[in-house]
């Protein structure tokens, strides 16, 4: 079903901090910040030509990203995120088969402006996927 991973997402305490220092120390191509109201962060994308780098940092009081930070107030590893072809299709699949779809089940809209889903880490190891549909 998953496909190429898409990205790792890091939590960080301050965006424009770990921006300049992908850039400027680890010399990566890092993207400008991009505010996503609906999903409470403001995200910045590293190309790391197999794969991408999103940094997030939290946006709004009910950021689900604030809580990661206070407990792990230095940053971390929040998700990753693999490609599916037909999300509607991997939602049915991971619901029939007892995994958690996060908040109502449905797709949102993600950064990259195609339909987004979460499942519940306690269901993959302790890690939250993220997934993405992506045609093509
Ligand atoms: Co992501």
């Amino acid at each position: 079903m998953i496909g190429r991973l898409n990205h790792i997402a890091i939590a960080v305490p301050d965006l424009a901090a770990a921006s300049a220092k992908y850039r400027d120390l680890l010399g990566a191509k890092v993207g400008a910040p991009q505010a996503l109201p609906e999903h409470g962060v403001t995200v910045v994308f590293i190309d790391a030509g197999n794969t991408k780098v999103e940094l997030l940092e939290p946006l709004g009081a009910a950021s689900p990203i604030a809580a990661f930070l206070a407990k792990s107030p230095a940053g971390g590893m929040h998700h990753v995120c693999f490609e599916v072809p037909d999300i509607a299709a991997a939602a049915a699949t991971l619901t029939a088969g007892g995994a958690r779809v996060l908040g109502d089940g449905k797709p949102r809209t993600g950064a990259h402006g195609n339909p987004v889903l979460f499942l519940h880490p306690k269901d993959f190891d302790g890690t939250l996927i993220e997934l993405e549909e992506v045609g093509g």
